[in-house]
């Protein structure tokens, strides 16, 4: 996996599709969804940030290759993924006349991604749409494996839908604008695919740190294919989320509850799951669950991307916030324990077994 060539990874799920990982796509996007559709009319849907950035040149490559293009920009952030912006996307798409035949593109981030996509699973009741991730998070998460939602004043994604799209095109040239912040939230997602799944992946990650890795675009580019090839192994053995797919929500259960705890504020998602993987497997090792050493080794590794965040809640402060988590089931909860280092297992236990833990861990 070198710069010099577009990798390309292809996933099986409900629809078949390729998500291609290398440089300079943004500028030559047009002619990669040219060979995946056969659409008159692409809806270009970005945030201002992204738009500023990219969009000019996104929308030009899309013309040259004789898609006509008319685009939807939305004040960038979490704020936006709710339903009046995705009423406006709507409202958008009809006054501009598009069927169901036209396509939609989703040029940023999660938010972007996810909301598009939602919009391309609704709209005239589905139509295609293409991610162009332009961060961290979106192109080795969000943008694979056809997770849509948007937000309700209740929680994050309640009102979503699995639609895959027809293409990802992931250009890590795109990255070079990403704030350190951002790199350093999707870094999170990044180290948690090597817990569950890749030793290999968490050695490499273990040799760079944010700054050199940041530096070395060869090594950048193969850490987000690795990360593509991960989700797309995870996605096609289970797309609907009922077993496998669960083990992607490592760190996430006691993540969720640190984000929650300080509102949303203060705490990124990168940070508040690095919080939440430690946590955890912190609580594996005590109950021989891993093993030893394990906590110490994905610390030192998230240390090293800026996601050495130590938080306010103990374990059992965040054990209520818990049993709002999609993996609670009834009286149990699936836990996402490593055993070790690119091992993982779905541990269901009672609540109360669960709690108990927690509960321990706090002494
Ligand atoms: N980001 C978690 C998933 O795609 O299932």
């Amino acid at each position: 996996m070198t710069s010099s060539k577009i990798e390309r990874i292809t996933v099986k799920a409900s629809g078949v599709y390729d998500v291609l990982v290398g440089r300079g796509l943004l500028s030559e996007c047009g002619s990669y969804v040219k060979e995946v559709s056969q659409a008159e009319k692409i809806g270009l849907i970005t945030d201002d940030n992204v738009n500023a950035l990219y969009g000019d040149a996104v929308q030009k490559s899309l013309e040259s290759a004789g898609f006509s293009v008319c685009r939807f920009v939305f004040p960038h952030g979490e704020q936006s993924k709710n339903t009046d912006t995705l009423v406006k996307i709507w409202n958008f798409l009809c006054e501009n006349s598009f069927s169901r035949s036209d396509c939609l593109a989703a040029l940023g981030g999660g938010v972007t991604g996810d909301m598009t996509g939602f919009a391309a699973a609704t709209y005239l009741r589905g139509m295609d749409f293409v991610q162009i991730p332009t961060t961290l998070l979106a192109q080795v998460d969000s943008s694979v494996g056809g997770k849509t939602a948007v937000d309700l004043a209740g929680g994050k994604n309640l009102v979503g839908a699995f639609k895959q799209p027809k293409l990802v095109l992931c250009d890590i040239d795109a990255l070079d604008t990403l704030p350190d912040e951002f790199f350093t939230d999707g870094m999170g997602e990044v180290v948690k695919h090597g817990m569950i799944k890749s030793a290999k992946l968490f050695e490499l990650l273990e040799k760079y740190d944010l700054k050199t890795l940041r530096e070395n675009k060869d090594v950048l580019e193969d850490v987000i294919a690795r990360n593509v090839a991960i989700k797309r192994d995870v996605v096609q053995a289970d797309e609907f989320d009922t077993g496998e797919r669960m083990k992607l929500n490592f760190g996430h259960t006691l993540g969720h509850s640190i984000e929650q705890y300080y509102n949303y504020t203060g705490i990124t998602h990168g940070q508040a799951v690095a919080a939440g993987m430690k946590m955890i497997t912190g609580i594996a090792e005590r109950h021989m669950l891993a093993e030893k050493g394990t906590c110490e080794r994905l610390a030192k590794c998230l240390d090293g991307y800026g996601l050495n965040v130590s938080v306010e809640p103990t374990p059992e402060q965040l054990g209520s916030a818990c049993l709002n988590d999609k993996k609670r089931f009834g009286d149990t909860i699936n836990v996402i324990v490593c055993c070790d280092v690119g091992a993982s297992m779905i541990k269901k236990m009672p609540v109360e077994s669960f709690f108990a833990m927690l509960s321990e861990a706090s002494e």
